[in-house]
């Protein structure tokens, strides 16, 4: 196996954002880990774009494990010794209409601990192989939903509020991250996903499309930044 390849991993890649992220970044010439809770899924999902001669491979991660993170982020330092792009793409989104505080307080909890822990989890085991490189390029997938400037209104609570320490956390990371490891969060708008539902305007080739400039900036590139389809958002 060569060693030259690029390699990247997302998170959640067995379906909707997750899984065009996977099949763009393969295209692009990436070596892809399609990480994923299902070992059914991962492997249908993989199997499918290695049809294709897409270089993907199954990898067991669920975000909400910390166990499960260690056990994957060990298994890539064995197998490929390098890391060049991170994607923490899974999410959840259990509260819709929901009010923060009428609803069960283990949709908050259960809501955090993927959409917001899991993301420092993933990023606490996989920076090891970034700095042994003195190179990376971690993107977040966040949503406006989760912007300060967007709290006043009710409803909708848990996802909201973890997007907005998912926020948080690229900002204080960035600023903790030294070297040409960058990490920046980004909203893709909404999508026609099993979470976006059938209405939304955006699919999820387009959405990946409007995410993955940000895998291959240069050392000018971004750091620490909020962004759609391209432009800045305001936090
Ligand atoms: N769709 C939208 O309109 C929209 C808008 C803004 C932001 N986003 C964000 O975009 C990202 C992708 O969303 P999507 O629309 O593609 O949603 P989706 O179709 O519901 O897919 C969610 C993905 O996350 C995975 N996941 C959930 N919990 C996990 C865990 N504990 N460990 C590992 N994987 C886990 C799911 O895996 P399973 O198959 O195992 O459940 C699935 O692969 C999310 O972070 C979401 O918040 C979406």
């Amino acid at each position: 196996m060569s060693q030259d390849i690029q390699v990247a991993l997302v998170t959640g890649g067995n379906r909707g954002i997750g899984y065009e992220l996977v099949k763009q970044l393969a295209q692009t010439g990436f070596r892809v880990l399609l990480a994923c809770r299902d070992p059914k899924t991962g492997r249908e999902a993989a199997q499918k774009l290695k049809e294709s001669n897409l270089d993907v491979s199954f990898l067991r991660m669920d975000v909400s494990d910390q166990d499960s993170i260690r056990k994957a982020a060990d298994e890539v330092n064995e197998k490929y010794g390098r890391l060049d792009v991170l994607i923490n793409n899974a999410g959840v989104y259990f509260d819709e209409n929901k009010q923060l505080l009428t609803m069960e307080p283990e949709l908050l909890e259960n809501t955090m601990d993927t959409n917001f822990f899991g993301v420092y989890y993933v990023v606490r085991s996989f920076i090891t192989l970034m700095k042994k490189q003195g190179y990376g390029r971690i993107i977040n997938v966040s949503s406006e939903m989760g912007a300060m400037r967007d709290m006043s209104s009710r409803g909708t609570g848990a996802y909201r509020v973890s997007k907005l320490a998912m926020n948080g956390l690229t900002q204080l990371l960035a600023a903790e991250l030294q070297g040409d490891i960058k990490i920046n969060a980004v909203c893709p708008g909404w999508v026609s996903s099993d979470m976006g539902g059938p209405s939304a305007p955006k699919n999820p080739k387009q959405a990946a499309q409007s995410i993955l400039w940000l895998a291959t900036i240069g050392p000018d590139g971004p750091s620490g930044g909020f962004f759609r389809d391209g432009k800045p958002l305001k936090w």
